[in-house]
Formats: structure tokens, sequence, C-alpha cells
């Protein structure tokens, strides 16, 4: 990894695979960190001594002194819940300030996109998505519709109050057809968003010069994604999707530089599955195998505080995650809470409409109805916190994790084994 000076850091399932934690312990030998799309919707969970850090903003590479840390453009910002962030890491005696930017091209994610995305849900009645309630969905709409504002624009006050303005118009004529109560008040919306202008172009900048300098003057950037691949706009398990390119290619995109000038692409994965929300999830655990789990990992959300759904690893999934993100390694995150189990298994393909499958289809109805083709092997029921080389892992755990690597076609470079930054496994590459 050493000589890899631009890193993706890309959830390679359904969010939450820890992408937070593996961000932090990397970020321990770079010098900038930056999200290249999503918003408040992710939750990245940092832990740093006793002490734990959620972030859904700000890039997980914060908590290390001295890292740059920015919001590309292809972020949707929402800059109250941004220095809301900023000033409770301030608080907690990181000092964060001065190392944030975000770039001008970004757009911003305002109070009325959060209005009609709880107004869409509800709309949805049964068909829910389960969203995070962040107004994600709404801000990408304004910004494909070219109606967004961007950090930017802020620059001119009157020019921006007259897009605030239309917008709350829209939005209210919107609200009104769609059945909801809610209306937006404009001269609020307006005092209110001039009222952070001056701190948020003060942190304005142009992130992909900013990258493209550094990567030029032999400096290290992480490029760190929200959500996963299967919540990806395009490849994910759509309408069930975020309304983001959370893979890879959307990395470049969104921070302002090219493909080319990506050095490697490391896959996030949990050692099992969870996803939050509606949508497929061909191996869910039923119960009591669900609770169990639930609670051996701690799967609440980060962001909404909803159980996650959790399942067996599905090696479909990250093998098709591996193909559209072009994965160069893997970190393998939450093997401890495996350690209890006796056994394990590992869907290795599919069966829908009576044909097996071993590639993740796009038709959503076939995904409802494919039931997982299990493998199962032995588990280890011993602990793995206290392993930080591979040769300390139980021989039933490195044959679990190399049969990942055969069935994703992937090597692992890390592998975790606890929330703590020394709980980490830096493969070298002798098995
Ligand atoms: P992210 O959104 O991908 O950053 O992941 P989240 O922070 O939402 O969820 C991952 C959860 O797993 C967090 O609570 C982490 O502290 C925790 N976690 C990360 N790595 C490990 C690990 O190796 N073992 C255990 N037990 N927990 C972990
Ligand atoms: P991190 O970065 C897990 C899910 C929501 C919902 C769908 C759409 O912590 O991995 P949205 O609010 O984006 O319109 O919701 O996507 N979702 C996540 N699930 N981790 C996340 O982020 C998520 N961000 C959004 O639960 O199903
Ligand atoms: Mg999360």
């Amino acid at each position: 990894m050493n000589e890899h000076r631009c890193v993706v850091i890309v959830g390679s399932q359904w969010g939450d695979e820890g992408k937070g934690k593996i961000v932090d312990v990397l970020a321990e030998d770079v010098d900038i960190v930056a999200r290249y799309q999503g918003g408040a919707n992710a939750g990245h969970t940092v832990h740093v001594g006793d002490e734990e850090f959620i972030l859904h903003q700000i890039p997980s590479g914060i908590l290390h002194p001295e890292r740059r840390c920015y919001l590309g453009n292809g972020v949707v910002m929402d800059p109250f819940q941004f220095f809301e962030e900023l000033d409770a890491l301030t608080a907690r005696g990181i000092d964060a300030e001065g190392r944030v930017g975000v770039s001008g091209r970004a757009h911003l994610l305002l109070s009325y996109h959060k209005v009609l995305d709880r107004a869409s849900e509800a709309l949805r009645g049964t068909g829910k998505i389960g969203t995070t309630g962040r107004g994600i969905g709404p801000a990408y709409e304004d910004k494909v519709a070219r109606q967004g504002i961007r950090v930017a624009d802020l620059r001119d006050a009157a020019r921006v109050e007259a897009s605030l303005r239309r917008a709350a118009e829209r939005v209210n004529s919107r609200l009104e057809f769609m059945g909801s109560d809610e209306r937006v008040e404009a001269d609020g919306l307006v005092a209110e968003v001039l009222g952070i202008r001056d701190r948020l172009m003060a942190i304005s900048v142009d992130t992909g010069r900013v990258i493209h300098d550094a990567l030029k003057a032999g400096k290290k950037v992480l490029l760190e994604g929200a959500q996963g691949a299967l919540l990806d706009v395009d490849h994910g398990t759509y309408p069930y999707v975020t309304s983001s390119n959370t893979t890879a290619g959307g990395a470049g995109l969104g921070v302002g530089i090219g493909p080319t000038a990506i050095d490697s692409v490391v896959g996030v994965v949990k050692a099992y599955t969870t996803r939050v929300g509606a949508g497929p999830l061909p191996t869910e655990f039923p119960s009591p195998m669900q609770e169990h789990v639930r609670e051996l990992g701690g799967e609440f959300g980060a962001t909404t505080g909803r159980p996650r759904r959790c399942g067996w690893f599905d090696a479909v999934v990250v093998r098709y995650a591996a193909r559209v993100n072009g994965l160069t390694g893997l970190a393998v995150t939450k093997l401890d809470v495996l350690d209890t189990l006796e056994e394990l298994k590992i869907a290795v393909g599919y069966r829908a409409a009576g044909q097996e499958m071993d590639d993740f289809p796009g038709d959503l109805g076939l995904l409802e109805e494919a039931e997982p083709v299990y493998e199962t092997l032995p588990g280890w029921q011993t602990s793995t916190r206290e392993a930080r080389r591979w040769e300390d892992l139980p021989e039933a755990a490195q044959a679990y994790l190399r049969r990942l690597e055969e069935l994703t076609e992937v090597p692992i470079w890390y592998v975790s084994v606890g929330t703590r930054r020394d709980q980490i496994i830096h493969v070298e590459r002798s098995h």
C-alpha cells in the first residue's frame, strides 16, 4: 500500500461495513481524506481510546491531528449539520476548524430537502425506501434538475436570495400537490442561509485542484466512500438505493480528479452482511439467529438508531461489488463478531426462477425470489480480538477468510477484529 498514493475506500455491501474505522486506521499514513458523495445520511463510527465519534459529514480522517479533510463536489452538504458536527468535535478537544474544506461546486442540502424527503416517504406508503430522512434524494434531484444551490453561489447574496425564494415557491407547490401540510417559509430560509454564508465561504475551495496538487507533490490521499455498492443509484438494488454513485467510479468524479489518478480501491466488507432500510437481502437470517447476531455485532444504525437486518456473508454480492468497483483489495471487518458461532455459511450462488445464478441480478423481482445456495464452514469458537497478525488467527478463521478471497477473487489486505485502532491485521501476502 505504501506506494499507493491515491486510495479509494468503498463500502462493498449495503453500507455500515466499518468504513469509518478503516479510514481512521489508514489515515495514520496520509495527508488528505475527502468524501466524494452522499451527505449526512452516512454514519461513520470511529473509536479513539475510550471515546466514540460518529461522523456524518466530516471525513473520518479528522481525528488524526493535521490531516486535511474535504467534502468534494459530489457531496450534498447540509451546512448547519456540518458546522454542528465541527463544533461538537472542537468541544471534545479535536482541533478541526482550520483543517476542513468544501468544494465550491458541492450542492447545499437545505431544510426543505428534508421536508420533501419525509413527504415522499409518506406518499410511498408500504413501498417506503426507509431513507435516513436526511434529505438526500431531494437534494440530488435538485442537482440533476439544474435547480440546486451550490456553495460557490453564496458569494452573490442577492442571487442566492432569489434562488432560495424560487425554491420555497417550488417546494411549497410540490408539498401541496403531495398532500403534505408542511410548508417552507421563505424569509426564515433566506435569513438562515445568509447567516452561515461567511463561515461557509471561508472554507470553500476547489477540491479537485487541492487534491491534484497534493498528489503531484507526492502526498497521499484517501477518498472515503459513504453507503455501499449495493446502495449505488446505478448498480444497487434500485429503487432501494441512495441517490448517489457510491461506487469507486464516483470517487474521481466526486472530488474532481480523473480515474487515472487513483492507484487502488479497497472494498470494506463485514465478515457477514447487514442492511438497514427496505429492499432485498437474500442471505437475511431468520429469527432467532437474526436477533442473536444483531446483538453480537451491536447492529443498530449509527445515523437513525434503527436495528440493522443481518445475514450470512454473500459472496455473490461482494464478487459483484468487486467488479463494479474494480476492487484491488478487501478490508474484512467485524470478524470477531463471528467468534462464538459453531458454524458459518457463505452464499456462493442463488437459485431463482428455476435457475442457478452466480451473478447478482439487475432484476429486482428475480432478486426478491432468490434463494441463496450456501456452503458451510466450521466456526473457530475462540476470540480473535487479540490477533494482530494473520498467523495469530485460528485455523478455521484463516480458512474462512481464504474462502472469501477465493469466492470474491479479491485479496484480503486488512482484517479488523474489534472497534479499536489497534485491532487490525495488515495482511502480509504469505498465506
Ligand atoms: P461505516 O458506516 O461503514 O463507517 O460503519 P458504521 O460505523 O456505521 O458501523 C460499523 C460499526 O461496527 C461501528 O459501530 C464500528 O465501531 C463497529 N466496528 C468496526 N469494525 C469493527 C470490528 O472489527 N469489530 C467490531 N466488533 N466492531 C467493529
Ligand atoms: P454509511 O455511510 C447504511 C440507506 C437507507 C435507505 C437507503 C436510502 O454509514 O454506510 P437515503 O437517506 O440515502 O436516501 O436512504 O439507503 N442508507 C444507508 N444504509 N449505511 C449508510 O451510510 C446509509 N445511507 C443511506 O437506510 O435504505
Ligand atoms: Mg454507517
